[in-house]
Parts: C-alpha cells; sequence; structure tokens
C-alpha cells in the first residue's frame, strides 16, 4: 500500500503534529535538505507542500501520527514514546530517537495527599489519565490496585475536584503542576518524540528515505 494510491515510489508524506513536534521537526527537516512551505498555525490547510515537489506534510492530531503511518496513508512520521506506547507500534519500524519534545511520564497528586502512605497501606487509587497502557502497567509492576479513568486532557484537574486521587501525566517544566497545586510523587519515564517509518514503506521507498533518515540521526544526536 503506498501513501496517496496510485502514486509512484518516489512520492513521501511525513505526518507531523501541530505546535512541539511540527516545531521541532523542522530544524530536522532542513538538515535533509526539505523545507516546509506553508504554516500549519496560519493555514487551514492539512496538506503541506515543501521545496520538493516529492515531499508532502499532512497535518494529523499527535496521537493520529501512528495510525497512519501504520495504515501507509503516511510513510513516515514523528510522535512522541508516550503516544506509541498507548498505541502499541504495530506496523511500524522505530529507527531512531529524534531528543524533540523531551518530558517525563509522571505520577502527581494533589498537595497534602500522602501518596507513599496510600501506596504502602494498600489502598486502591483511582488515577486519571490519556495514558491508560502506560499507567496500567506502571501500577502493575508496583502491585497497587488502581481504578483508571480515561481522559482526554487538562488531567491535572482531576485530583482538584475529586474525580482522581492520582495523575500520570507527561511533566517538562513542572508549572502546570504547581499552576494547579499538584506535586509530582513518581517519574515513571523519560520521554521523546521518535522517527516511526511505515515497514512496507522502507522496502518499497528505501532509496528516498534513507537519507532522510540519516539527516535526521545526525541532525538529532544529543549536543555535547
Ligand atoms: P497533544 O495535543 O496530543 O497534547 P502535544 O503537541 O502537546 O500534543 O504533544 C506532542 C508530544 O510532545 C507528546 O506526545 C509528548 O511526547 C510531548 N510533550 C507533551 N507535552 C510536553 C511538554 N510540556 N514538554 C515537552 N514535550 C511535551
Ligand atoms: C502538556 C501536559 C502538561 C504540560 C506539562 O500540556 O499535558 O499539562 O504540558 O508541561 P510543564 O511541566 O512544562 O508545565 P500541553 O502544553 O501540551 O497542553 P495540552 O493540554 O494542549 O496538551
Ligand atoms: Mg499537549
Amino acid at each position: 500500500m503506498s501513501a496517496f494510491n496510485g502514486q509512484s515510489n518516489s512520492q513521501l508524506i511525513l505526518a507531523l503534529s501541530k505546535g512541539r513536534i511540527f516545531e521541532d521537526t523542522l530544524p530536522l527537516l532542513e538538515a535533509a535538505g526539505i523545507t516546509v512551505t506553508e504554516n500549519p498555525e496560519t493555514s487551514r490547510k492539512l496538506i503541506l507542500g515543501t521545496n520538493d515537489p516529492n515531499v508532502r506534510v499532512i497535518i494529523v492530531r499527535a496521537t493520529d501520527v501512528p495510525t497512519y503511518v501504520q495504515h501507509g496513508a503516511a510513510d513516515f512520521g514523528v510522535a512522541g514514546k508516550d503516544v506509541l506506547l498507548e498505541h502499541g507500534g504495530e506496523g511500524l519500524y522505530q529507527p531512531i530517537d529524534l531528543n524533540i519534545a523531551t518530558c517525563r511520564m509522571s505520577v502527581a497528586v494533589k498537595n497534602g495527599f500522602d501518596y507513599e502512605t496510600a501506596v504502602r497501606q494498600g489502598a486502591r487509587l483511582r488515577v486519571a489519565t490519556k495514558f491508560v497502557q502506560t499507567a496500567r502497567e506502571h501500577f502493575a509492576a508496583k502491585g497497587v490496585h488502581v481504578d483508571l479513568i480515561k481522559l482526554y486532557g487538562s488531567m491535572e484537574l482531576a485530583p482538584l475536584v475529586g474525580l482522581s486521587d492520582a495523575i500520570v501525566d507527561v511533566v517538562s517544566t513542572g508549572n502546570t503542576l504547581r499552576a494547579n497545586d499538584l506535586v509530582e510523587v513518581e517519574a515513571i519515564m523519560p520521554i521523546s518524540s521518535r522517527l516511526i517509518v511505515n515497514q512496507a514503506a522502507l522496502k518499497l521507498k528505501r532509496e528516498r528515505l534513507q537519507p532522510i533518515i540519516e539527516a535526521f540521526e545526525r541532525a538529532s544526536q544529543p549536543k555535547s
């Protein structure tokens, strides 16, 4: 299956989400000689052109990037490790960590909630999160019983209004937690964004994809 059915193997479709992933991927694209000619923040277009007539960028929700790439509707994409863990990664080749959109997955509670004691005493915890797979695995590994409450955003609100005892969310500066009187009680894992490639495209379009993957790899090495 090829992206935009019927197109030749020289055409490439890259799936990105608006905001930090789009912005942090631009320098990597530049390193591969690709300039996106439209800005998704000002344009309503979802298919963006580049200086290379054979490369186009599609703008999708961050959580949908793996789905487009898995089904071959995009040849490659950029997605956070958090999103990839929830998706499961089927049909995706994950060649490199791009070291962009770095943050950590953490457990947080309302200031004053004694998380350690609750865990030690074997209390059943109500945990609100968008990352149910990651949260389920984390608490299962600790032997903590949890009732998971699936949310789609604004997790920080849940403990404040009594929806949950704890949240599992990504944390970067900690500003959002502090602004909402929450404290981080456990770091689960570091998070960064990965390049993902459709497995069939990798075989059929290797000649076009390989130089881009290599340019991304060189440009995304952690600066020492
Ligand atoms: P969404 O609209 O799904 O929240 P974002 O653009 O905010 O999409 O997040 C995209 C990815 O960036 C996430 O999957 C995560 O890996 C990472 N991320 C999320 N929040 C932050 C943050 N505050 N700082 C750095 N990286 C983040
Ligand atoms: C993310 C995340 C946290 C916040 C953490 O939200 O869901 O709320 O960043 O970052 P901080 O520790 O630096 O405050 P985002 O900015 O992506 O907003 P969103 O609700 O639109 O996803
Ligand atoms: Mg976000």
